[in-house]
């Protein structure tokens, strides 16, 4: 990519602050013992553990975990495949470019319109196809079929990606299962909402960026779904507002980690006992940098709302209106796609004046 021209220049709110506390990062959370947990074995084996998870998810909304039985293997294969595919030609890249109508594939910022970050970027859905709403609007039933694209040019990389996709699959059901203990509920309360995900995993690259104060690799946001599983590489750039402080936080490398944050769904569904927190990317100067986020998304028919049950236990009472998922999804793809007259929906539309 080119100069930082004023297409990228991210406005005050979005420009990076110098200052970056770097001295104490999110919480590292060890995993190992579910390795040796076994479907059916009492849950209160692992009472240590949902704590842990249950403070982070409450303190920060993000956590790294370690030993978390995914093959490194599997991430080492998809690692490589995603710097061959972006190391290739533009032209090349474009064969699998997403368009209107379907959102799924490549594109880079620097040729799409409205869109600030510094990064190029690869999207595929874990079902395929997967379906979604065609259009954001309330009352059109239709839905839609989203397929994958895939470049025949690098026959390794479907594979690479598929396998890779299924092995992080199974992380998230497995930190999906420990958030729903510590919210009090059984372990396999919110499973069911899945059945028909709308999950995607993305390759993001970040290129080298000769004004790193101007552009940011990803601007501040939150993510819409249940959860986020990351992998990121060791050059780093990732920062997480805490909550408490509201200070920025940079996210440390750890090799072969991953990096968990609760989405917008967990906090509506938790009703604000977790909350998903913001986060953005810096770019570097010298050095390009990879990541791998797996968005964790429910059905698109699944109406999002606090749980009856917890409202109850929590004796308060629901903090949002309930929302369709798939409306939600199609509206914020739509919006990112054409910026079109569709506002970039957000669930505090849906919080209630209480
Ligand atoms: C995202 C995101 C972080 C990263 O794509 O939503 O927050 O490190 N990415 O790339
Ligand atoms: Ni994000």
């Amino acid at each position: 990519m080119g100069e930082v021209d004023a297409a990228f220049i991210q406005d005050i709110e979005h420009r990076p602050q110098l200052l970056v506390v770097e001295a104490e990062g999110i919480p590292v959370i060890d995993l190992s013992v579910l390795n040796s947990f076994q479907e059916g074995d009492d849950p209160r084996g692992l009472a240590g553990l949902v704590a842990e998870i249950g403070d982070a998810c409450k303190d920060w909304g993000f956590f790294q975990v370690i030993n978390h039985g995914v093959p490194s293997d599997l991430r080492l294969r998809v690692e490589t495949v995603a710097k061959k595919f972006f190391a290739l030609p533009l032209e090349e890249k474009y064969k699998v470019r997403r368009d209107e109508e379907n959102p799924l594939g490549y594109y880079d910022t620097e040729h799409t319109k409205n869109v600030r970050d510094w990064k190029e970027v690869f999207d595929f859905m874990l079902e395929d196809p997967t379906v979604i709403p065609a259009s954001h609007k309330p009352d059109d039933q239709q839905l839609n079929e989203l397929r994958n694209q895939w470049p025949d040019y690098l026959p390794e990389f479907r594979g690479a990606c598929e396998e890779y996709a299924r092995g992080v699959e199974k992380l998230a059901f497995q930190l999906l299962e420990l958030i729903s203990l510590s919210l009090g509920l059984p372990g396999k309360r919110l499973n069911g909402f899945f059945k028909d995900q709308t999950s995607f995993v993305r390759l993001n690259h970040y290129p080298p960026c000769p004004s790193p104060e101007l552009a940011l690799g990803v601007g501040r946001h939150k993510d819409a779904g249940a959860l986020t599983v990351l992998a990121q590489d060791d050059v780093g750039g990732l920062d997480v507002k805490h909550k408490t402080d509201g200070e920025w936080v940079r996210v440390k490398p750890i090799p072969d980690s991953y990096i968990i944050n609760v989405g917008d769904i967990i906090q509506v569904w938790s009703n604000d006992t977790y909350e998903s927190a913001e986060h953005r990317v810096r770019v570097n100067r010298e050095r390009e940098r990879f990541s791998i986020p797996f968005f964790f998304n429910p059905s698109h028919y699944v109406t999002v709302k606090p749980l009856e049950e917890l409202v109850i236990m929590q004796n308060k009472s629901p903090k949002y209106e309930e929302y369709n998922w798939g409306k939600f999804f199609t509206t914020r793809k739509l919006s990112n796609f054409k910026k079109l007259e569709v506002e970039n929906i957000q669930i505090y539309h849906f919080k209630k004046d209480i």
